[in-house]
């Protein structure tokens, strides 16, 4: 699958088929990760790859907004690592590379996926770090809950021109 293809249709699965994911694709989802670019290569992900049906029930209590946990067969919990940081400021958008090449890997893999935020609401990254036993230094960044999608949304165009700006605004 092209690149542009797998980005434009992809979309938020909430809906998941009662099916798990094979380990393969689970790891090439985490290789896919793990090659995302961060400042100075700093690379201050971990991950917590949750396929406990009871835990995913709970988590599903803990944020807010994530009831499609529930039928999901699996949840990777992208984290940051303080103590890895090279570069100030710079790990959320490190982070939020890390969660998109969670979502297109999953998604050319024929998985279905949804981007769950977690950081900055203290709430959830609070209940998080409590329920899953973080250490101190490990901040829960974003959420995926991921499976076989039980429906089809359908892609809306996004492209606008207007919104381009060439040399000056
Ligand atoms: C930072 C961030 C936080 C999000 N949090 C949630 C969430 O808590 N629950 C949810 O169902 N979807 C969440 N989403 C998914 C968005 O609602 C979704 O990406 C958006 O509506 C666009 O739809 P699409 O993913 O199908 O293109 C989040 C997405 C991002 C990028």
């Amino acid at each position: 699958m092209d690149v542009l293809n797998c980005i434009i249709n992809r979309r938020s699965i909430r809906r998941f088929k009662n099916q798990n994911i094979e380990i393969q694709k689970v790891e090439d989802i985490l290789k896919a990760a793990m090659y995302a670019p961060t400042a100075r290569n700093q690379q201050t992900f971990e991950f917590v790859v949750i396929n406990n049906r009871q835990m995913l029930d709970d988590i599903s209590e803990i944020h807010p907004y994530a009831n499609m946990l529930k039928q999901a067969p699996l949840a990777i919990l992208v984290c940051h690592n303080h103590q890895k940081v090279k570069s100030d400021g710079f790990w959320i958008q490190d982070l939020a590379a890390v969660t998109q090449n969670i979502l297109l890997q999953a998604y050319s893999l024929g998985i279905g996926s949804v981007w769950l935020g977690v950081y900055p609401r203290e709430d959830r990254e609070n209940g998080l770090k409590k329920y899953l036993n973080l250490p101190e230094d490990i901040v829960p960044f974003s959420l995926v809950a991921l499976g076989y999608a039980d429906e089809n949304p359908h892609t809306t165009n996004r492209y606008d021109s207007n919104k381009i700006h060439f040399n000056r605004w």
